[in-house]
């Protein structure tokens, strides 16, 4: 099977100015979450889509799924974890509880903030997954990479071009995910920030898939205003 994991359980802290959470603002004439699971519902391939929001707003997503996505089965909202990895760890985990895990069930996971993932990222995240069990959606850094340790000068510039920029999806064979996770020791999960990071750290391959400069993730509300031109661009 193959599952989609929406991760909406976040607070949204860094825009500011509202109690609602970035993935439930208006974009365009809907929620931000919604032109994310939409991208989704489209793509036939894709079994179940698992909606990780926080508790008290499962039944605002329910309703919302109701209002724009009517009659759809294959939509699952459940609550999020603390940290983006435990949102991630709870689809995971739901999954192995009311699923089950074969050996080619895989999981596209996904910013419910980024609206604007295509059809082709998704179709290229569902073939890498298969073929190497691990993938990151990335496209190239365009400014000068500058490391700084202490934030006051510069330690490297390294290479650009060995540079990329992750956005989402990150896709996954889930038993090798599973088994990943489960194998972390009590340090290794305080350091995992990223899925990737964990198939990096335990030396597996994870390959990467071309993103596009327009799958944006609505971090401040600037974003949110680019947000609304790359929809009226989509538009025209
Ligand atoms: N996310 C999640 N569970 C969390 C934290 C984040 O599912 N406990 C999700 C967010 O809802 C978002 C995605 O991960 O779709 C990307 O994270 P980010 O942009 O950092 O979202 P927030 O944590 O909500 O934002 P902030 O850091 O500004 O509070």
């Amino acid at each position: 099977m193959i599952f989609a994991a929406i991760l909406a359980g976040g607070i949204g802290s860094r825009m500011g100015g509202t109690d609602t959470p970035k993935q439930f603002l208006t974009l365009g004439n809907k929620p931000v979450i919604v032109h994310t699971i939409e991208k989704f519902v489209i793509n036939d391939k894709i079994d179940k889509i698992i909606v990780l929001t926080p508790q008290n707003f499962i039944s605002h997503t329910n309703h919302l799924i109701e209002k724009y996505i009517p009659n759809n089965e294959d939509i699952i909202v459940i609550e999020g974890g603390e940290t983006r990895n435990d949102t991630l760890m709870s689809s995971v985990n739901y999954i192995e509880g009311n699923f089950g895990i074969d050996d080619e069930a895989i999981i596209l996971t996904h910013d419910s903030v980024r609206p604007f993932v295509t059809h082709r990222i998704i179709e290229d995240n569902i073939d890498a997954a298969r073929k190497y069990g691990a993938c990151d959606t990335v496209i190239p850094a365009t400014d000068t990479i500058v490391e700084s340790i202490n934030g006051q000068t510069i330690e490297s510039i390294p290479v650009r071009d060995y540079y990329y920029q992750g956005q989402t999806p990150q896709s996954f064979k889930i038993n090798k995910l599973y088994n990943l996770i489960n194998s972390l020791t009590e340090e290794e999960s305080k350091i995992l920030t990223d899925a990737c990071k964990i198939f990096t750290l335990k030396d597996e391959d994870v390959h990467l898939v071309k993103g596009e400069v327009t799958n944006i993730k609505i971090t401040y509300p600037y974003d949110l205003k680019l947000a609304n031109t790359i929809l009226e661009d989509i538009h025209d």
